[in-house]
């Protein structure tokens, strides 16, 4: 999960699809980036860290770190949270950008439609608000599409949560 910071979207992506693919079952390696670097070592923005608690979701322990290609080596998928993030991606990366690995985190809720999740940085809390439900449903989608695939297969890969 990728945006410029790493202080506001991409930890409550972060913390949003953790959870989810923990009560799913799945065994995913989830992590959050910024491509800018300005953040490095913060928590998530204390309006991020309102909203998720509120939900019931705790990404206090979450500290910023920068975008690196090898990200692009670790991870099978790469969901950017706007256009000049994946413009930033592909800066950072160089010869390791891989296309196929890269998409619009907001194109999981709607299809083809290349949607920004909006950056709440320098607006008042219902931005947040509204980001965290958005989020929300995309990585709900992720998880259905994941779940229904593994079904298909035979369930082997989907172990029952704790
Ligand atoms: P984020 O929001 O990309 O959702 O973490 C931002 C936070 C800080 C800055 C830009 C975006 N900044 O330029 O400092």
């Amino acid at each position: 999960m990728v945006c410029l910071g790493n202080i506001c979207r991409s930890p409550l992506a972060e913390g949003i699809l953790k959870d989810k693919a923990k009560k799913a079952g799945l065994n995913w390696q989830i992590d959050s980036a910024g491509t800018n670097g300005y953040h490095t070592g913060e928590p998530p923005h204390q309006l991020s860290q309102k909203v998720a608690k509120m939900n019931g979701i705790d990404i206090c322990d979450q500290r910023a770190r920068q975008f690196v290609k090898e990200d692009f080596d670790h991870y099978d998928k790469i969901y950017a949270m706007a256009d000049d993030v994946i413009e930033d991606m592909r800066r950072i990366a160089r010869s390791h950008y891989d296309p196929s690995k890269v998409d619009l985190l907001l194109n999981e809720l709607y299809p083809g439609k290349n949607m920004p999740v909006p950056d709440p940085w320098y607006g008042p809390e219902p931005g947040y608000h509204k980001v965290y439900e958005l989020i929300d449903r995309a990585c709900e989608q992720i998880i259905k599409k994941a779940t229904n695939v593994l079904l298909t297969k035979g369930q082997s890969q989907v172990s029952k949560p704790e």
